[in-house]
């Protein structure tokens, strides 16, 4: 590619409202997909990013936009998906949101709640079905058979590559500053990354990135 790429990276949960004080989320902090974001742009790239609610201030790039549900986050991914040659969803996305919004904060009763709960679209799949940018990488956050859910991912989904991390090892994944991954790829590679910062892993993913973007 002889003009710099456009980079569209999500980083961070969503949050889906129960009533006006509750929500269902996940401990997502956005540290991977700022850490991807801000090494693109350190190559020079132009990129967007679409960010769920995170307590960190996001890196400076082409253009921020904070989001707060996945359908918010479905939106503004397939509103610029024209412009993007890359698309990295490093976003934890609800699967599901509650099937109805209570205007009230719901009261404590006599017994429990149940919450009924519906599947939230895939943004992905969405996305992509707008137009499939070149370069297309999920990420697969497991808690267990790891290659082997990642690798359904990347098919059902129909990735280029998938960073998959193992949710359930302690002091990394999910809030931290560390993640090991494994990187595969659709010719059936895998790439293991050993512990290391979000920062390195991001070099490393951009760096796959690159390569295919030449090839
Ligand atoms: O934000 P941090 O604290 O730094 O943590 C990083 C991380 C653990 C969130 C990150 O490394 C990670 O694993 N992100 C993806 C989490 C996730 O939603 O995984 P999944 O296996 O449920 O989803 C697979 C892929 O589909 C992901 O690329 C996801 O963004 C995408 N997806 C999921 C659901 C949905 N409705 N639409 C989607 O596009």
């Amino acid at each position: 590619m002889n003009r710099k790429p456009t980079y569209l990276v999500t980083a961070g949960p969503t949050r889906e409202p129960v009533d006006p004080v509750r929500f269902i989320s996940n401990p997502s902090s956005g540290k991977m997909g700022f850490a991807v974001a801000r090494e693109a742009k350190r190559r020079g790239a132009r990129v967007i990013l679409i960010y769920g609610p995170a307590a960190l201030v996001p890196p400076r790039v082409d253009e921020a936009v904070g989001v707060r549900t996945a359908r918010d986050m479905m939106d503004a991914v397939t509103g610029f998906i024209g412009e993007a040659d890359v698309l990295v969803m490093a976003a934890a996305v609800c699967d599901y949101r509650p099937a109805g919004y209570s205007e009230n904060k719901i009261k404590k009763g006599a017994g429990g709640l149940t919450l009924e709960l519906v599947e939230n679209p895939d943004i992905l799949t969405e996305a992509c079905k707008v137009k499939r940018p070149c370069v297309v990488v999920g990420f697969a956050a497991e808690s267990g058979n790891l290659l082997e859910n990642a690798r359904v991912k990347l098919e059902k989904k129909h990735l280029d590559l998938i960073v998959a991390n193992d949710i359930t090892s302690p002091g990394m994944g999910f809030g931290s500053d560390y993640n090991a991954v494994a990187i595969l790829d659709r010719d059936g590679n895998v790439e293991n990354i050993d512990r290391t910062t979000k920062e390195e892993i991001a070099v490393r993913i951009i760096d796959r990135i690159e390569s295919l973007l030449a090839g």
